[in-house]
């Protein structure tokens, strides 16, 4: 090789090599710059930002484009749910979830899987006329075949989904089809299926209404959870589903009591209802709780745009109607960045 030839490849391998470090940064940004979306705000602690998405809306460039851009994770918001995966029994209907997927992990994104057992969204076969054993075995088959459907490409799985009840003693479940023919003990067998079905994935118990960490149906699921540790029943993670209008104060704390026992945290299903600085405040302290407990590992919110939000009454997401960020979104994006500072006020002025 010349000497002219040999300079040429070594600005060729210093070139490559230059990209190289720039796609890297670009990905990783690096210590002490600030990110300029929440996914890749997210990911400088090792945190994941996600997004529930709807298969209906993928034909929306502006939808897309948005999750793209800004989110490193996706949980279906319906397409994986008992009824639209199962509608009848043992034929199942991937095409709407294996969408998302598919996308998501092009893009390489985590992707939560939501949810294996829920009493709500059942399809009609799935009902109180079925013997117990029946029910088991059904809801068996249905955790092995959805769960290895997306065996290796699922972050974290919602084995169940809103289990406990909203009112009376502590540790009250919610009167299902489930209860009544399996009894209580549902929520551990389906745990134990789970594990088998896929031994690499994360299992979670999901569930609203225990955000305060005082509230006794709060109190309910710690106990389970610190149960089933005691006892060896799989469980890796809570999810709390934070659909509210505001962050008890406690929230951190509570955050940290769920961590306390050997389980990552993950803000599930977040939005928040208003508009402005109180609604961009609320968004912050959520975040900061989340960024203040080391296992809690991410944070994802219910939707992507106000418009098709399940509450688009309350305008709780972090993009308008058309797709403008929300004071909500600057306060979400400072405190992932690890700012500590106020978040600009209503209408985009910055607070000086
Ligand atoms: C909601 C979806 O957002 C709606 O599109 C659907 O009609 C009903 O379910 N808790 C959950 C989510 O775990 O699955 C729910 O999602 C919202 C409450």
């Amino acid at each position: 090789m010349s000497e002219k030839h040999k300079l040429a490849s070594g600005a060729r391998a210093l070139l490559a090599g230059a990209i190289g470090v720039l796609t890297a940064l670009a990905v990783t940004t690096p210590a002490g710059a600030a990110a300029g979306t929440l996914g890749a705000a997210a990911a400088q602690s090792g945190r994941y930002f996600g997004a529930a998405v709807a298969a209906g809306h993928l034909g929306e460039s502006a939808y897309v484009t948005t999750w793209d851009r800004e989110f490193n994770a996706v949980t279906p918001e319906n397409e994986m749910k008992w009824g639209p995966i199962e509608p009848s029994r043992g034929s199942f209907n991937w095409g709407p979830a294996d969408q998302i997927a598919n996308h998501a992990m092009s893009k390489g994104m985590k992707i939560r899987g939501h949810t294996l057992v829920w009493h709500s969204q059942l399809p009609g076969w799935v009902n109180g006329n079925m013997s117990a054993g029946d029910l088991r075995s059904a809801m068996i088959n249905h955790i092995n075949q959805v769960m290895g459907h997306y065996k290796g490409k699922i972050y974290a799985w919602d084995v169940v989904n809103e289990a406990f009840a909203d009112g009376g003693a502590v540790g009250t479940l919610r009167n299902s089809v489930f209860t009544q023919k399996l009894g209580n003990g549902f929520i551990e067998e389906a745990f134990r299926a789970a594990r088998a079905a896929d031994p690499n994935v994360k299992l979670c118990y999901n569930d609203y209404n225990i955000d305060d960490a005082n509230a006794s149906k709060t109190r309910g699921v710690y106990n389970m959870v610190r149960d089933f540790k005691a006892r060896g029943v799989p469980i890796d993670c809570v999810g709390l589903q934070s659909h509210f209008g505001n962050p008890p104060a406690n929230y951190r704390q509570n955050i940290a009591q769920f961590a306390a026992l050997g389980v990552d945290v993950q803000i599930t299903e977040l939005d928040i209802g208003g508009s402005g600085s109180a609604q961009a405040d609320a968004y912050r302290r959520v975040t900061q709780a989340c960024m203040a407990v080391s296992r809690c590992t991410g944070i994802t919110v219910w939707g992507v745009t106000d418009k098709y939000s399940w509450r688009s009454g309350d305008t709780p997401l972090l993009f308008d109607g058309n797709y403008n960020k929300k004071p909500a979104y600057n306060a979400v994006l400072n405190i992932l960045n690890g700012g500590s500072t106020p978040p600009p006020m209503g209408g985009g002025t910055i607070r000086s």
